[in-house]
């Protein structure tokens, strides 16, 4: 099946980003957001970085309005009724994704696939709210979407061979690398991830190293481009929470177990870079 039109619930920093690289790859995208402000707001937001791919020399002025033209924002989920893809970028909460994934099916045409972004939370648990298990599952994008190259495809024991070609394709055609995770908690990156972010909280709540020192030595040490603290505030504090603890619950597994430290910033509303204060500070200046 070719895709020539895609949808995406959710204009914020992951859908916003799935918007921008689908619209530089020529396909035409509708995005949705839940009202008016937050769809401009997320317009607005990928207006801003495809002038900063300009301003660095990556995208010429043409494709930027060639892209621009190929998106449509829209807050009536009715509008994704002729979309051969849609994928859902919502925040992680899995009854606010069952019931964006029953509303697709009955809007969609029976070949669309339904894909999700989500980081941890089980496919198959949203699939089975669709008459179409085959052609749901995961598409998981990496912040920030337009500068990060993977893109996990999760499949469900239900998952067709037919919808894994066909997203394969679609993710290679936004010039990403695309890698195949099972249904697992984390996928494959968070797994791998969340326990080396939360180690480094750990460090720091008990005094080992500072927060400077932890990120220097992995920077320097390992070759990262930045270290777990300023990655956990890049991520957002309070989505690393909500994703160990997704992870927890799922695994009961001490590695996903998320420090007090981390519970203490994100209940003071110290997300990192998106509330600007976090591990390290971002205040204009
Ligand atoms: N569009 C296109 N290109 C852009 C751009 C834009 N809007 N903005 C910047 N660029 C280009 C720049 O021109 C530059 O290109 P060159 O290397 O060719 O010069 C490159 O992108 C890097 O840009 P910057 O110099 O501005 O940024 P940087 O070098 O400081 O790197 C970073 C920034 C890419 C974020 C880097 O710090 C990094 O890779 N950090 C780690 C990010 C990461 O691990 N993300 C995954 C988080 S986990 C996740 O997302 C999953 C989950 O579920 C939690």
């Amino acid at each position: 099946m070719e895709i020539k039109k895609v949808g995406v619930v959710g204009c914020g920093l992951m859908g916003g980003g799935i918007v921008e690289v689908a619209a530089k790859a020529g396909y035409t995208v509708i995005v949705s957001e839940i009202n008016q402000q937050l769809l401009d707001k997320g317009i607005a937001a990928i207006n801003k970085s495809l002038s900063k791919a300009v301003e660095r020399g990556k995208l010429a002025e043409e494709e930027k309005t060639s892209a621009l033209q190929l998106i449509k924002g829209t807050v009536n989920m009715e509008d994704f009724k002729d979309c051969d893809l849609v994928i859902e970028a919502a925040v992680e909460n899995m009854e606010l994704k069952k019931k964006i994934f029953t509303d697709l099916d009955k809007i969609c045409p029976q070949e669309t696939i339904l894909a999700s972004n989500t980081s941890c939370l089980s496919i198959i648990d949203i699939a089975a709210v669709t008459q179409r298990q085959d052609k749901v599952l995961g598409m998981h994008f990496f912040n920030p979407v337009p500068l990060m190259k993977l893109v996990e495809l999760v499949k469900t024991i239900s998952t067709s061979e037919e919808t894994l070609t066909t997203a394969r394709v679609f993710g290679e055609s936004l010039d990403k690398t695309v890698v195949i995770a099972q249904d697992t908690p984390g996928f494959i990156v968070n797994r791998l991830l969340l326990p080396f972010l939360l180690e480094a909280v750990k460090m720091l709540e008990s005094g080992m190293a500072t927060r400077e020192d932890i990120d220097k030595a992995i920077v320097l040490g390992l070759n990262h481009p930045m270290g777990p603290l300023r990655l956990s505030d890049l991520v957002g504090l309070d989505t690393a929470y909500y994703i160990c603890n997704a992870m927890y619950e799922e695994t009961k597994d001490p590695r996903f177990a998320p420090p007090i430290l981390l519970k203490k910033m994100v209940t003071a509303g110290q997300y990192g870079r998106k509330s600007r204060k976090g591990f390290y500070d971002y205040q204009p200046g």
